[in-house]
Protein backbone atom coordinates (compact mmCIF):
# COMPACT_ATOMS: atom_id res chain seq x y z
CA UNK A 1 0.00 0.00 0.00
CA UNK A 2 0.92 3.53 -1.21
CA UNK A 3 1.39 5.46 2.29
CA UNK A 4 2.49 8.67 0.57
CA UNK A 5 0.68 11.59 -0.94
CA UNK A 6 0.45 10.82 -4.73
CA UNK A 7 2.75 12.73 -7.12
CA UNK A 8 2.16 16.16 -7.48
CA UNK A 9 0.40 16.71 -4.50
CA UNK A 10 1.64 17.77 -0.85
CA UNK A 11 0.13 18.02 2.82
CA UNK A 12 0.30 21.42 3.89
CA UNK A 13 0.71 21.57 7.36
CA UNK A 14 3.24 23.77 9.96
CA UNK A 15 5.18 27.24 8.38
CA UNK A 16 3.51 26.35 5.05
CA UNK A 17 0.12 26.78 6.84
CA UNK A 18 1.27 30.31 8.09
CA UNK A 19 2.60 31.14 4.21
CA UNK A 20 -1.08 30.47 3.11
CA UNK A 21 -3.07 32.47 5.82
CA UNK A 22 -0.91 35.50 5.02
CA UNK A 23 -1.66 35.75 1.46
CA UNK A 24 -5.01 34.98 1.65
CA UNK A 25 -6.06 36.95 4.31
CA UNK A 26 -3.91 39.88 2.60
CA UNK A 27 -5.72 39.16 -0.63
CA UNK A 28 -8.92 39.09 0.54
CA UNK A 29 -8.32 42.04 2.70
CA UNK A 30 -8.00 43.69 -1.11
CA UNK A 31 -11.21 41.67 -2.59
CA UNK A 32 -13.23 43.49 -0.10
CA UNK A 33 -12.13 46.67 -0.63
CA UNK A 34 -12.54 46.66 -4.98
CA UNK A 35 -16.09 44.97 -3.86
CA UNK A 36 -15.82 41.36 -4.91
CA UNK A 37 -17.76 38.91 -3.41
CA UNK A 38 -16.53 35.01 -2.90
CA UNK A 39 -18.13 32.17 -4.70
CA UNK A 40 -17.14 28.41 -4.32
CA UNK A 41 -17.73 26.36 -7.03
CA UNK A 42 -17.31 22.32 -7.59
CA UNK A 43 -14.10 20.51 -7.82
CA UNK A 44 -15.35 18.88 -10.32
CA UNK A 45 -17.64 19.82 -13.73
CA UNK A 46 -18.97 18.38 -16.73
CA UNK A 47 -16.06 17.37 -18.91
CA UNK A 48 -17.38 19.67 -21.76
CA UNK A 49 -17.29 23.08 -19.73
CA UNK A 50 -13.18 22.65 -20.26
CA UNK A 51 -13.32 21.00 -23.62
CA UNK A 52 -15.43 23.74 -24.84
CA UNK A 53 -14.53 26.63 -21.91
CA UNK A 54 -10.75 26.52 -22.13
CA UNK A 55 -10.26 25.02 -25.61
CA UNK A 56 -9.93 21.66 -26.95
CA UNK A 57 -6.62 22.35 -28.76
CA UNK A 58 -5.04 23.79 -25.92
CA UNK A 59 -2.13 22.14 -23.50
CA UNK A 60 -4.58 21.89 -20.71
CA UNK A 61 -7.35 19.72 -22.19
CA UNK A 62 -5.43 17.84 -24.43
CA UNK A 63 -2.74 16.62 -22.03
CA UNK A 64 -3.29 18.05 -18.25
CA UNK A 65 -7.06 17.26 -17.44
CA UNK A 66 -7.83 15.18 -14.63
CA UNK A 67 -11.00 13.21 -16.45
CA UNK A 68 -13.37 10.29 -15.15
CA UNK A 69 -16.22 8.81 -15.77
CA UNK A 70 -18.34 8.91 -12.75
CA UNK A 71 -20.54 5.58 -11.71
CA UNK A 72 -23.13 6.31 -14.32
CA UNK A 73 -20.50 7.01 -17.39
CA UNK A 74 -21.05 11.11 -17.17
CA UNK A 75 -17.66 12.30 -18.01
CA UNK A 76 -16.45 14.40 -14.77
CA UNK A 77 -13.23 16.45 -14.99
CA UNK A 78 -11.28 17.97 -11.79
CA UNK A 79 -11.32 21.96 -12.20
CA UNK A 80 -7.82 22.58 -14.61
CA UNK A 81 -8.47 26.38 -13.96
CA UNK A 82 -11.44 28.66 -12.04
CA UNK A 83 -13.04 30.86 -14.74
CA UNK A 84 -15.04 28.21 -16.93
CA UNK A 85 -16.72 27.19 -13.64
CA UNK A 86 -17.12 30.63 -12.56
CA UNK A 87 -18.83 31.18 -16.03
CA UNK A 88 -20.91 28.18 -15.89
CA UNK A 89 -21.84 29.55 -12.65
CA UNK A 90 -22.91 32.59 -13.43
CA UNK A 91 -25.45 31.28 -16.49
CA UNK A 92 -26.35 28.65 -14.30
CA UNK A 93 -28.22 31.37 -11.65
CA UNK A 94 -28.40 34.03 -14.11
CA UNK A 95 -26.01 36.31 -11.67
CA UNK A 96 -26.40 39.07 -14.44
CA UNK A 97 -29.88 39.95 -13.95
CA UNK A 98 -29.59 41.22 -10.42
CA UNK A 99 -26.21 42.93 -10.59
CA UNK A 100 -23.66 44.07 -13.73
CA UNK A 101 -20.88 43.86 -12.98
CA UNK A 102 -20.70 40.87 -11.22
CA UNK A 103 -17.17 40.69 -9.13
CA UNK A 104 -16.47 37.29 -7.72
CA UNK A 105 -13.13 35.65 -6.27
CA UNK A 106 -12.18 32.83 -5.40
CA UNK A 107 -9.64 30.88 -3.49
CA UNK A 108 -9.64 27.22 -4.58
CA UNK A 109 -7.39 24.20 -5.35
CA UNK A 110 -6.87 23.33 -8.93
CA UNK A 111 -5.72 19.72 -10.76
CA UNK A 112 -3.56 19.87 -13.78
CA UNK A 113 -1.42 16.53 -14.88
CA UNK A 114 1.68 18.48 -15.92
CA UNK A 115 4.99 16.87 -14.61
CA UNK A 116 6.05 17.92 -11.39
CA UNK A 117 8.90 20.35 -10.31
CA UNK A 118 9.59 23.36 -7.56
CA UNK A 119 6.76 25.06 -8.10
CA UNK A 120 4.54 23.39 -10.96
CA UNK A 121 2.18 20.95 -8.80
CA UNK A 122 -0.44 18.22 -10.24
CA UNK A 123 -2.53 20.10 -7.49
CA UNK A 124 -1.92 23.41 -6.57
CA UNK A 125 -4.07 26.42 -4.87
CA UNK A 126 -4.86 29.81 -6.79
CA UNK A 127 -7.34 32.89 -5.92
CA UNK A 128 -8.81 34.90 -8.31
CA UNK A 129 -11.44 37.39 -9.66
CA UNK A 130 -13.84 37.27 -12.01
CA UNK A 131 -15.33 40.72 -13.37
CA UNK A 132 -18.52 40.04 -15.71
CA UNK A 133 -20.00 42.70 -17.81
CA UNK A 134 -17.96 45.54 -18.52
CA UNK A 135 -16.19 46.42 -21.25
CA UNK A 136 -14.93 49.88 -20.56
CA UNK A 137 -11.11 49.84 -20.15
CA UNK A 138 -11.37 51.30 -17.01
CA UNK A 139 -12.07 47.54 -15.62
CA UNK A 140 -9.42 46.01 -16.94
CA UNK A 141 -6.86 48.62 -14.95
CA UNK A 142 -8.82 47.71 -11.94
CA UNK A 143 -8.14 44.23 -12.61
CA UNK A 144 -4.57 44.36 -13.66
CA UNK A 145 -4.43 47.21 -10.52
CA UNK A 146 -5.56 44.74 -8.16
CA UNK A 147 -3.33 41.90 -9.41
CA UNK A 148 -0.52 44.29 -8.74
CA UNK A 149 -1.25 45.34 -5.31
CA UNK A 150 -1.31 41.45 -4.45
CA UNK A 151 2.02 41.29 -4.25
CA UNK A 152 2.72 44.56 -3.17
CA UNK A 153 1.27 44.03 -0.02
CA UNK A 154 2.77 41.08 0.65
CA UNK A 155 6.03 42.45 -0.12
CA UNK A 156 7.55 42.17 -3.77
CA UNK A 157 9.79 44.48 -4.94
CA UNK A 158 11.04 43.37 -8.61
CA UNK A 159 8.65 41.71 -10.06
CA UNK A 160 7.40 42.32 -13.90
CA UNK A 161 4.25 42.78 -14.89
CA UNK A 162 3.91 42.29 -18.59
CA UNK A 163 0.62 42.91 -20.81
CA UNK A 164 -0.83 42.40 -24.72
CA UNK A 165 -3.61 42.24 -26.17
CA UNK A 166 -4.48 39.58 -28.51
CA UNK A 167 -7.01 40.73 -30.46
CA UNK A 168 -10.58 40.17 -31.33
CA UNK A 169 -12.95 37.91 -33.14
CA UNK A 170 -12.75 39.93 -36.04
CA UNK A 171 -8.94 40.87 -36.05
CA UNK A 172 -7.14 37.57 -34.58
CA UNK A 173 -8.10 34.95 -37.72
CA UNK A 174 -6.75 38.12 -40.00
CA UNK A 175 -3.32 38.38 -38.00
CA UNK A 176 -3.53 34.12 -37.65
CA UNK A 177 -3.12 34.20 -41.65
CA UNK A 178 -0.54 36.67 -41.51
CA UNK A 179 1.49 34.80 -38.90
CA UNK A 180 1.27 31.26 -40.88
CA UNK A 181 2.30 32.57 -44.06
CA UNK A 182 5.35 33.92 -42.09
CA UNK A 183 6.26 30.25 -41.02
CA UNK A 184 5.17 28.52 -43.85
CA UNK A 185 8.80 28.11 -45.10
CA UNK A 186 10.20 27.21 -41.98
CA UNK A 187 8.09 24.69 -40.95
CA UNK A 188 10.45 21.77 -41.43
CA UNK A 189 12.39 23.62 -38.68
CA UNK A 190 9.95 24.04 -36.12
CA UNK A 191 9.73 21.07 -33.54
CA UNK A 192 6.75 18.56 -33.78
CA UNK A 193 4.23 19.99 -31.36
CA UNK A 194 4.55 23.13 -33.19
CA UNK A 195 4.08 21.71 -36.52
CA UNK A 196 0.90 20.60 -35.14
CA UNK A 197 0.28 23.68 -33.69
CA UNK A 198 0.72 25.46 -36.57
CA UNK A 199 -2.49 23.24 -38.02
CA UNK A 200 -4.50 23.26 -34.70
CA UNK A 201 -4.23 26.69 -32.95
CA UNK A 202 -0.94 28.76 -34.27
CA UNK A 203 -0.78 30.88 -31.34
CA UNK A 204 0.09 28.32 -28.92
CA UNK A 205 3.73 28.51 -30.88
CA UNK A 206 4.51 31.14 -29.06
CA UNK A 207 4.35 29.54 -25.79
CA UNK A 208 7.33 26.89 -26.97
CA UNK A 209 10.54 26.70 -24.97
CA UNK A 210 12.68 25.22 -27.45
CA UNK A 211 15.23 27.71 -28.86
CA UNK A 212 15.01 26.75 -32.45
CA UNK A 213 11.16 27.72 -32.31
CA UNK A 214 12.01 30.73 -30.37
CA UNK A 215 14.08 32.06 -32.41
CA UNK A 216 12.01 31.97 -35.70
CA UNK A 217 8.78 33.23 -33.26
CA UNK A 218 11.51 35.96 -32.62
CA UNK A 219 11.55 37.69 -35.97
CA UNK A 220 7.93 36.87 -36.83
CA UNK A 221 5.13 39.67 -37.06
CA UNK A 222 3.56 40.12 -33.66
CA UNK A 223 -0.53 40.00 -33.13
CA UNK A 224 -0.17 43.69 -31.52
CA UNK A 225 0.67 45.49 -34.38
CA UNK A 226 -1.99 43.47 -36.21
CA UNK A 227 -5.41 44.53 -33.74
CA UNK A 228 -7.50 46.30 -35.19
CA UNK A 229 -8.46 49.79 -34.30
CA UNK A 230 -11.04 49.29 -31.45
CA UNK A 231 -8.60 46.67 -29.96
CA UNK A 232 -5.87 49.66 -30.31
CA UNK A 233 -8.06 52.07 -28.61
CA UNK A 234 -8.94 49.97 -25.70
CA UNK A 235 -5.55 48.60 -25.06
CA UNK A 236 -4.09 52.61 -25.38
CA UNK A 237 -6.60 53.27 -22.79
CA UNK A 238 -5.74 50.35 -20.27
CA UNK A 239 -2.31 51.40 -20.85
CA UNK A 240 -3.08 55.21 -20.22
CA UNK A 241 -4.56 54.40 -17.09
CA UNK A 242 -1.65 52.04 -15.88
CA UNK A 243 0.03 55.00 -15.60
CA UNK A 244 -2.09 57.06 -13.88
CA UNK A 245 -2.73 54.07 -11.45
CA UNK A 246 1.64 54.28 -11.33
CA UNK A 247 1.57 50.76 -12.21
CA UNK A 248 5.16 50.10 -13.98
CA UNK A 249 4.50 47.66 -16.55
CA UNK A 250 5.99 45.78 -19.76
CA UNK A 251 4.16 45.83 -23.42
CA UNK A 252 5.49 41.93 -24.38
CA UNK A 253 4.21 41.58 -28.39
CA UNK A 254 5.00 37.49 -27.62
CA UNK A 255 2.45 37.49 -24.50
CA UNK A 256 -0.08 34.81 -26.07
CA UNK A 257 -0.92 32.74 -22.69
CA UNK A 258 -2.39 29.26 -23.01
CA UNK A 259 -6.55 29.49 -23.22
CA UNK A 260 -8.81 30.13 -26.07
CA UNK A 261 -11.01 32.38 -24.41
CA UNK A 262 -8.87 35.40 -24.22
CA UNK A 263 -10.01 38.55 -26.10
CA UNK A 264 -7.90 41.66 -26.43
CA UNK A 265 -6.06 43.16 -22.94
CA UNK A 266 -3.72 39.81 -21.15
CA UNK A 267 -1.28 40.29 -18.85
CA UNK A 268 1.25 38.00 -16.72
CA UNK A 269 2.80 38.93 -13.74
CA UNK A 270 6.35 37.30 -13.23
CA UNK A 271 9.46 36.89 -11.10
CA UNK A 272 12.90 36.42 -13.04
CA UNK A 273 14.35 35.09 -9.55
CA UNK A 274 12.40 32.04 -10.47
CA UNK A 275 13.07 29.29 -13.11
CA UNK A 276 11.89 30.88 -16.42
CA UNK A 277 9.96 27.62 -17.23
CA UNK A 278 7.34 28.93 -13.92
CA UNK A 279 8.17 32.22 -13.48
CA UNK A 280 4.47 33.55 -14.00
CA UNK A 281 2.93 34.07 -10.06
CA UNK A 282 -0.30 35.15 -11.78
CA UNK A 283 -2.18 36.06 -15.36
CA UNK A 284 -5.03 36.50 -16.93
CA UNK A 285 -6.98 38.29 -19.18
CA UNK A 286 -10.68 39.77 -20.97
CA UNK A 287 -12.69 36.72 -22.05
CA UNK A 288 -15.39 38.82 -23.80
CA UNK A 289 -16.93 35.98 -25.85
CA UNK A 290 -17.05 32.99 -23.25
CA UNK A 291 -20.16 33.59 -21.27
CA UNK A 292 -21.79 34.25 -24.81
CA UNK A 293 -20.87 30.79 -26.25
CA UNK A 294 -21.81 29.14 -23.46
CA UNK A 295 -25.22 30.08 -24.44
CA UNK A 296 -25.51 33.44 -21.97
CA UNK A 297 -25.94 36.52 -22.77
CA UNK A 298 -22.99 38.79 -24.32
CA UNK A 299 -21.60 39.80 -21.37
CA UNK A 300 -17.47 41.02 -22.00
CA UNK A 301 -15.73 39.72 -18.89
CA UNK A 302 -11.63 39.72 -17.30
CA UNK A 303 -10.58 38.12 -14.75
CA UNK A 304 -7.36 36.85 -13.17
CA UNK A 305 -5.69 33.86 -10.91
CA UNK A 306 -2.60 33.73 -8.46
CA UNK A 307 -1.04 30.58 -7.94
CA UNK A 308 -0.52 30.32 -4.16
CA UNK A 309 2.17 27.81 -4.01
CA UNK A 310 4.08 29.37 -6.70
CA UNK A 311 3.91 32.95 -4.41
CA UNK A 312 5.15 30.82 -1.60
CA UNK A 313 8.02 29.46 -3.04
CA UNK A 314 9.33 32.71 -4.55
CA UNK A 315 8.44 34.33 -0.83
CA UNK A 316 10.49 31.69 1.47
CA UNK A 317 13.31 32.26 -1.47
CA UNK A 318 13.89 36.43 -1.21
CA UNK A 319 12.88 35.90 2.65
CA UNK A 320 9.81 37.85 2.37
CA UNK A 321 8.62 36.99 5.99
CA UNK A 322 8.08 39.80 8.06
CA UNK A 323 4.09 39.38 7.31
CA UNK A 324 4.21 36.34 8.73
CA UNK A 325 3.46 36.81 12.57
CA UNK A 326 2.94 33.74 14.79
CA UNK A 327 0.69 34.70 17.57
CA UNK A 328 2.07 33.14 20.52
CA UNK A 329 0.19 30.74 22.76
CA UNK A 330 -0.38 32.72 25.87
CA UNK A 331 -0.90 30.11 28.42
CA UNK A 332 0.22 26.83 28.88
CA UNK A 333 -1.66 24.91 32.34
CA UNK A 334 0.46 22.89 33.85
CA UNK A 335 -1.11 20.65 36.52
CA UNK A 336 1.04 19.32 39.43
CA UNK A 337 -1.17 16.34 39.88
CA UNK A 338 -4.15 14.33 38.40
CA UNK A 339 -6.38 15.11 40.55
CA UNK A 340 -6.05 18.91 39.95
CA UNK A 341 -7.36 18.02 36.55
CA UNK A 342 -11.73 19.50 36.89
CA UNK A 343 -10.50 22.90 38.93
CA UNK A 344 -7.62 22.93 35.47
CA UNK A 345 -10.55 22.80 32.98
CA UNK A 346 -12.50 25.11 35.21
CA UNK A 347 -9.25 27.32 34.87
CA UNK A 348 -8.91 26.38 30.68
CA UNK A 349 -12.68 27.63 30.31
CA UNK A 350 -12.28 30.90 32.28
CA UNK A 351 -9.33 31.70 29.75
CA UNK A 352 -10.64 30.29 26.61
CA UNK A 353 -13.77 32.20 27.11
CA UNK A 354 -11.68 35.67 27.82
CA UNK A 355 -9.93 34.87 24.44
CA UNK A 356 -7.14 33.89 25.79
CA UNK A 357 -4.52 31.40 23.45
CA UNK A 358 -4.11 28.27 26.30
CA UNK A 359 -3.94 24.96 26.63
CA UNK A 360 -3.11 22.50 29.32
CA UNK A 361 -0.81 19.65 30.16
CA UNK A 362 -2.64 16.45 29.54
CA UNK A 363 -0.21 13.87 31.19
CA UNK A 364 1.56 14.57 34.87
CA UNK A 365 5.40 15.29 34.50
CA UNK A 366 8.26 17.27 36.27
CA UNK A 367 7.56 20.87 36.46
CA UNK A 368 10.96 21.85 34.82
CA UNK A 369 9.88 19.49 32.29
CA UNK A 370 6.71 20.92 31.33
CA UNK A 371 8.06 24.51 31.32
CA UNK A 372 10.61 23.46 28.87
CA UNK A 373 8.19 22.15 26.61
CA UNK A 374 5.92 25.40 27.00
CA UNK A 375 8.74 27.75 26.32
CA UNK A 376 9.86 25.30 22.92
CA UNK A 377 6.22 25.48 22.12
CA UNK A 378 5.74 29.13 21.85
CA UNK A 379 4.04 29.74 24.91
CA UNK A 380 4.75 33.17 26.58
CA UNK A 381 3.56 32.24 29.95
CA UNK A 382 2.73 28.95 32.42
CA UNK A 383 0.08 28.88 35.28
CA UNK A 384 0.87 26.00 37.65
CA UNK A 385 -1.71 24.56 39.81
CA UNK A 386 -1.49 22.53 42.95
CA UNK A 387 -3.35 22.39 46.31
CA UNK A 388 -2.74 26.21 47.29
CA UNK A 389 -4.65 27.03 44.03
CA UNK A 390 -7.30 24.81 44.45
CA UNK A 391 -7.74 26.25 47.87
CA UNK A 392 -7.58 29.95 47.33
CA UNK A 393 -8.75 30.26 43.72
CA UNK A 394 -5.00 32.33 43.34
CA UNK A 395 -3.22 31.66 40.17
CA UNK A 396 0.30 31.92 39.63
CA UNK A 397 1.44 32.57 36.12
CA UNK A 398 5.07 32.54 35.27
CA UNK A 399 6.18 35.20 32.43
CA UNK A 400 8.62 32.77 30.45
CA UNK A 401 10.90 35.06 29.16
CA UNK A 402 12.01 36.75 32.32
CA UNK A 403 10.61 34.22 34.96
CA UNK A 404 8.65 36.98 36.57
CA UNK A 405 5.61 35.56 38.38
CA UNK A 406 2.49 37.20 39.25
CA UNK A 407 -0.64 36.16 41.39
CA UNK A 408 -4.29 36.49 41.19
CA UNK A 409 -7.60 35.77 41.89
CA UNK A 410 -9.57 34.58 38.55
CA UNK A 411 -12.74 33.83 39.92
CA UNK A 412 -12.72 37.82 42.05
CA UNK A 413 -10.43 39.73 39.40
CA UNK A 414 -11.12 37.97 35.88
CA UNK A 415 -10.14 41.13 34.23
CA UNK A 416 -6.71 40.86 35.67
CA UNK A 417 -4.86 38.22 33.32
CA UNK A 418 -5.08 40.63 30.36
CA UNK A 419 -2.93 42.89 32.73
CA UNK A 420 -0.70 40.19 33.25
CA UNK A 421 -0.50 38.74 29.85
CA UNK A 422 0.31 42.55 28.32
P1 LIG B 1 -3.01 30.34 -15.42
O1 LIG B 1 -1.96 31.25 -15.98
O2 LIG B 1 -3.10 29.00 -16.03
O3 LIG B 1 -4.37 31.13 -15.53
O4 LIG B 1 -2.79 30.14 -13.87
C1 LIG B 1 -2.62 31.22 -12.99
C2 LIG B 1 -1.46 30.94 -12.05
O5 LIG B 1 -1.65 29.68 -11.40
C3 LIG B 1 -0.11 30.81 -12.73
O6 LIG B 1 0.45 32.07 -12.99
C4 LIG B 1 0.68 30.01 -11.71
O7 LIG B 1 1.20 30.87 -10.70
C5 LIG B 1 -0.38 29.12 -11.10
N1 LIG B 1 -0.26 27.76 -11.64
C6 LIG B 1 -0.67 27.31 -12.84
N2 LIG B 1 -0.40 26.01 -12.98
C7 LIG B 1 0.24 25.61 -11.86
C8 LIG B 1 0.78 24.38 -11.38
N3 LIG B 1 0.72 23.26 -12.10
N4 LIG B 1 1.36 24.35 -10.15
C9 LIG B 1 1.42 25.48 -9.39
N5 LIG B 1 0.91 26.66 -9.78
C10 LIG B 1 0.34 26.74 -10.99
C11 LIG B 1 -5.58 30.61 -15.20
O8 LIG B 1 -5.75 29.60 -14.57
C12 LIG B 1 -6.74 31.48 -15.65
N6 LIG B 1 -7.98 30.83 -15.24
C13 LIG B 1 -6.62 32.87 -15.06
C14 LIG B 1 -7.77 33.75 -15.44
C15 LIG B 1 -8.81 34.09 -14.64
N7 LIG B 1 -7.97 34.33 -16.60
C16 LIG B 1 -9.10 35.00 -16.57
N8 LIG B 1 -9.62 34.85 -15.39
Amino acid sequence: MAINSPRGTSDIFGDEIFYRDCIVDSAKKLFELFNYTRIITPAFEHTEIFNRGIGKSTDIVKKEMYTFPDRKGRSLTLRPEGTAPVVRAIIEHKLYSSKIPIKLFYIENMFRYERPQKGRMREFWQLGVEAAGVDNPLIDAEVIWLLALIFEELGFKNLKLLINSVGCENCRPQYIGVFKDYLKPYLESLCPDCRERYNTNPLRIFDCKIPSCIKIINNSPKIYSHICGRCSSHFKKVIELLKILNIPFVIKEELVRGFDYYTRTIFEIISEDLDSVQNALGGGGRYDKLIEQFGGPSIPSIGFAVGIDRTIVLMKQLGISWQIKKEPHNVFIILLEERFENYGLEFLNYLRRSSIKCDISFEIKKISTQIKWAEKNGFSHAAIIGEDELKSDNITVKNLADFKQSQFNWKKEPQKIYEILK
